[in-house]
């Protein structure tokens, strides 16, 4: 209704502005009497900001010869969201190929595992023994579970366990790999180990002997290059001595990770990731944040110093997550490609779903007792401290013993995840909040506003949000495309004076080009929006095939092959085509299609570069023309790149036809005012050079 009214007055005002000789007196006039009146009762700065995004929110509806608006928007647009959901850590981007490498798990994380799951017991040449799982004296508290292998006698080749990776063990030819385990011989004499890789035939691919001695626990480690490339390899540990051994942490990780990192990712999983060019990376989701009960918060410290030491839980998706990829690799990740990090943290309460669906019958959202707070809120600063505070502070020297004394300079925390906002969570938020916030005040904490678009959550969280003056605020919705593509305009609405948005999840429910392209529409309202919209990030963002929990995702792997869906390459040419300033007025809907959702378009310049760009869309049967005026930029050329995602409808990548639909670019020339022919089904991105740095 307000939208309404807001609306028809300004084409009033600015048909009168525009077409009437504008001298002073006649300017104040109209803004009195067709504009000013019905917001007589508004504040004088907040009814300005309304009259700010209602322009820039309305001027592409606009005739072209009107003006041009431009507009700071957030530099930190486009990022993306990273959770442990579909296998996405532990035998997914995280390079360890051995599952459940440290005996760990166990039933609850899923029925029928325990702590030989993903291993078989291997006596061959009729070596006589046993293999028992063992917690007497572990290799550290944090891990309590290992192995000991009896040897009563070798005979030929010794006994010992073998493991099938997740899915197999996939090696490449010629790649070396780091093997390395914990071992404790009892005895004085030497246990020989012999490590091998094996295809799925029992044919050797490369193998290493090592001598287990001493006392103690002791790492010991070997390189293995397979000659061939075998998808499901196995590896094998077998003791061909006579005597005890206890074995723990075994492990295999291929030497090429990404960045080269140690304990780092899968190469080509971060590389499609790291293509998307994000500005930020949340972590650690998602549900996994705030956990099924208080149990299964995700606590940051468990995730960080020696990957033997850490702590490892139920993934509240239906596995395991051994914390490998933790908090250390996380920031690290985020750097090597250029992202903010953005971890999230619990607020003080589990998710409300836990323990089942908390409307049948689940336990439902649990708050950490009062007295438990002072403890939990101390975890969260210390997060902060451990990311930006010198090497002389308690956690910043953890940084640095990790490898990583320069801060990462964090700048943002989210607190919650999807919240019911009940008194018990609030009371808690506002807690954190508070001493975050006294703490680190540059800090851009972000809030939660529930898992709808809308409903009692959404209005109780951003009640709360206004109410504190929270920075940002984290919305999540998964709609149908429709709901996208009538929904363009939700943001030209909201209030500039309270919280910006992060856009934390959303997807449209679908991997169909159609539902891409709903995605694209609504992403150019969020760059038209970007004075408020702070953050978006699409969700989830990767899913293994055979392990998925959720769909649609982002990108869909197995343990050699990377599928990008069509809604990736959206997501990719929005991120690699950022700006920070927004430009309305510059290209308008096909003429007499304003009101037809199934069309947008948004035009953003980067400074960097001085670049324009034009994001256009066509998500209907036929083809549309853009009108586009560039004449209001100085220092642009005509020298452009037009880059074109079109095809059927229907349309998906898939794992086995992962290139049906691929953005396709070519060089372009722009004129100052052209008209651009949108194809039906499409997003195009006009990229115009402009003569500013880099060009
Ligand atoms: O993105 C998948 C899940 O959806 C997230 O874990 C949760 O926050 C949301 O409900």
């Amino acid at each position: 209704m307000l939208h309404i009214e807001l609306t028809s007055s300004l084409h009033q005002l600015s048909y009168q502005l525009l077409k009437r000789p504008t001298n002073t007196r006649s300017i104040v006039q109209v803004y009195f009497q067709n504009f000013l009146y019905p917001f007589r009762f508004l504040p004088f700065m907040r009814f300005i900001t309304i009259l700010q995004a209602v322009l820039l929110g309305a001027l592409p509806l606009l005739s072209q010869a009107q003006t041009t608006a431009s507009k700071p928007i957030s530099t930190d647009l486009f990022g993306i969201f990273f959770e442990d959901i579909n296998y996405a850590a532990d035998g997914g981007l995280y390079a360890e190929l051995v599952q459940n490498r440290s005996f760990e798990y166990a039933p609850s994380d899923h029925d029928g595992w325990d702590a030989l799951t993903s291993w078989d017991y291997l006596h061959e040449g009729f070596a006589m023994g046993s293999v028992s799982v063992e917690s007497a004296s572990a290799l550290h508290e944090n891990n309590p579970h290992y192995v000991r292998l009896r040897v009563e006698n070798p005979l030929q080749k010794g006994l010992g366990l073998r493991n099938t990776g997740f899915d197999g063990i996939a090696l490449r030819a010629e790649e070396k790999y780091n093997f390395s385990l914990w071992a404790r011989a009892q005895g004085a004499a030497a246990m020989p180990l012999l490590v091998q890789l094996r295809d799925p035939k029992g044919v050797v691919l490369a193998e290493a002997t090592l001598q287990a001695q001493g006392t103690g626990w002791q790492q010991y480690r070997a390189t293995l290059t397979p000659t061939v490339a075998v998808p499901a390899a196995s590896l094998v540990v077998l003791a061909t001595g006579k005597g005890v051994v206890d074995l723990d942490m075994v492990s295999l990780l291929p030497q090429k990770t990404f960045h080269s990192r140690p304990n780092g990712l899968r190469a080509d999983l971060a590389q499609s990731i790291a293509d998307l060019k994000p500005k930020f990376v949340r972590f650690p989701g998602g549900c996994l944040t705030h956990g099924d009960g208080l149990d299964n918060l995700y606590q940051w410290k468990n995730t960080i110093g020696p990957v033997e030491q850490r702590v490892a839980q139920r993934n509240i998706w239906g596995y395991h997550q051994t914390a490998g990829l933790g908090y250390f690799e996380y920031f690290q990740f985020c750097e090597d490609i250029g992202a903010k990090p953005l971890p999230v943290v619990a607020a003080g309460v589990s998710c409300q779903n836990s323990g089942g669906t908390w409307r049948v019958g689940g336990i439902g959202q649990q708050a950490l007792a009062p007295a438990d707070m002072a403890a939990y809120t101390q975890d969260v600063l210390d997060l902060v401290e451990w990311a930006n505070g010198p090497v002389t502070s308690p956690w910043g020297a953890k940084r640095a013993a990790a490898g990583h004394p320069a801060p990462f300079n964090l700048e943002y925390v989210g607190i919650g995840n999807e919240d019911k906002i009940t008194p018990e969570f609030s009371s808690r938020f506002q807690q954190l909040y508070a001493a975050v916030h006294a703490r680190y005040p540059a800090l851009k904490i972000v809030g939660t506003v529930g898992p709808g678009p809308k409903g009692e959550d959404y209005d109780l969280g951003w009640a709360l949000a206004t109410q504190l003056q929270v920075p940002v605020v984290d919305e999540h919705y998964y709609e149908r495309p429709r709901w996208f593509l009538s929904n363009n305009r939700r943001y030209d609405h909201y209030d500039r004076t309270h919280s910006k948005v992060y856009l934390g999840e959303y997807a449209s429910q679908g991997n169909a080009l159609f539902n891409a392209l709903a995605e694209a529409a609504y992403m150019t309202g969020l760059e038209r929006n970007g004075d408020v919209v702070q953050l978006a990030s699409y969700a989830p963002l990767l899913a293994k095939e055979g392990h998925t929990q959720w769909n649609p995702d982002l990108i869909y792997f197995t343990n050699t092959t990377v599928a990008p869906t069509v809604n990736y390459y959206v997501q990719q040419l929005f991120g690699q085509n950022q700006g920070n300033t927004y430009h309305a007025g510059v290209v308008a809907l096909p003429t007499g299609m304003a009101t037809d959702t199934t069309l947008a378009a948004s035009c953003v310049r980067d400074a960097r570069t001085g670049d324009v760009v034009l994001k256009l869309v066509n998500a209907g049967p036929t083809a549309q023309t853009f009108p586009i005026d560039l004449r209001g930029f100085a220092g642009l050329g005509s020298a452009a790149t037009c880059t074109v995602l079109t095809g059927d409808k229907e349309a998906k990548n898939t794992l086995a036809a992962p290139g049906t639909v691929l953005p396709k670019a070519a060089p372009y020339k722009a004129a100052k005012r052209f008209s651009y022919p949108a194809a039906p089904y499409s997003l195009t991105i006009i990229r115009v050079r402009g003569k500013g740095k880099g060009n």
